[in-house]
């Protein structure tokens, strides 16, 4: 038992949880994706398994992306990444309704799986699925060798190293570089990415785990802050626009998970189709709002919560005005290229969440009621 206890210590690296670990092995481990693909100087990203490939990406009717939980989050931000830059339709599924919905799949059809564990029984299942009807499968997993990464034609490992605590941090992150240059490469190869557009963005992408280092490092203490005074909620909301849209929908996940708080996430702009009656002074609102993408609408937004006494959490770029002025809490992220903001405001998000949990006592790496990888439907 002492040995186990030391050894996981040493694990642990001087973090209490393996979450904070992960949380701050980002810088690290979006890099470690990026290494040996994204070669700035010369332009060019490599990527064997799309390269091999290209031309079935290239032809195909649309990608269908599949996936469950966080890897599911990811997914929603690829279709936004490779619609935009590469102009290829794209749906997302929940790989366990894709599997029992009988779904049009053809050979003409591309479907990528994202897993983390590359053992997720209902993303496996949805795969061979997709296959038996003749479509070109792609796996995104983080476990080398998994079941997953084992039956795809082809894929990419996301090298983001062993994730250990159950919620899903530095494999998200990860997984959201590697859709980016996914959807970059592809883009340039079908030409719709201009080669000045392209060389802009993987410069920007280049600079990104800096931009993490940064904001982990500014928000840090920060989020511990308000962490405290959010102990005894019973609820949350999650709001963004856009590509950050899905990253409320992880910010929710993350505190669900790990807290056992009611959280949920929406597209800001639904909230006036329902969740906007649940606002009152008790009801804290988490709001990504960086510069680019959406944010006069986001500000609107804010206005409407801020009148019915939502207590508002703000994620803005620095030096942001509007929204800081209504807002209660304001968390600051360098500013990026609106595709790139998920990955940045993601991490005061985890941070937030873990804070919350920790202070309630709960068990954050390994939270009730659920497992790293979920090998049953
Ligand atoms: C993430 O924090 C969750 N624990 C969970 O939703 C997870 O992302 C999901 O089970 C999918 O796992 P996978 O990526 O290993 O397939």
């Amino acid at each position: 038992q002492e040995l186990k206890m030391s050894l996981e210590q040493i694990e642990k690296g001087g973090y209490e949880h393996f979450m904070l670990k992960e949380i701050f092995e980002q810088p690290k481990s979006v890099h470690d994706t990026m290494r040996g693909r994204l070669l700035v100087d010369e332009g060019v990203i490599k990527m064997a398994g799309i390269w091999d490939h290209v031309e079935r990406f290239k032809n195909a009717n649309r990608i269908i992306i599949i996936a469950c939980g966080t890897s599911w989050h990811a997914g929603l931000i690829g279709e936004y990444l490779i619609e935009e830059y590469a102009r290829i339709p794209v749906e997302v599924e929940y790989a366990s309704e894709f599997r029992y919905r009988n779904p049009i799949i053809t050979d003409k059809d591309v479907v990528i799986a994202i897993s983390q564990s590359g053992e997720t029984a209902d993303t496996m299942a949805a795969l061979k699925l997709a296959k038996e009807k003749g479509a070109f499968i792609y796996g995104i997993c983080n476990v080398v060798d998994s079941s997953i990464a084992r039956i795809t034609d082809a894929g990419s490992y996301t090298h983001a190293g062993p994730e250990i605590g159950v919620a899903s941090t530095k494999a998200f992150t990860a997984q959201l570089t590697i859709l980016t240059l996914i959807a970059f490469k592809l883009g340039k190869h079908n030409g719709n990415l201009g080669n000045a557009e392209f060389m802009s963005l993987i410069a920007e992408l280049d600079a990104i785990p800096k931009k993490i280092e940064d904001v982990l490092s500014t928000t840090h203490e920060l989020t511990q802050n308000i962490a405290k005074d959010f102990v005894k909620a019973t609820n949350f909301l999650y709001l963004g626009r856009g590509y950050n849209y899905p990253a409320a929908l992880e910010g929710a996940l993350k505190l669900k998970e790990i807290s056992y708080i009611h959280a949920e996430g929406y597209p800001a702009a639904e909230m006036k189709h329902g969740p906007i009656a649940l606002i009152d002074e008790n009801m804290p609102i988490v709001i990504i709002a960086p510069k680019k993408g959406h944010y006069d609408k986001i500000v609107s937004n804010v206005q409407e919560i801020k009148a019915r006494k939502g207590k508002i959490i703000a994620v803005v770029n620095k030096g942001d005005r509007q929204v800081s002025e209504m807002a209660d809490y304001v968390i600051e992220i360098p500013e990026t290229s609106e595709c790139f903001s998920p990955i940045v405001a993601s991490v005061p998000l985890q941070l937030l969440a873990y804070y919350i949990a920790v202070y309630r006592g709960a068990n954050v790496d390994q939270p009730r009621n659920l497992a790293k990888s979920v090998t049953v439907e």
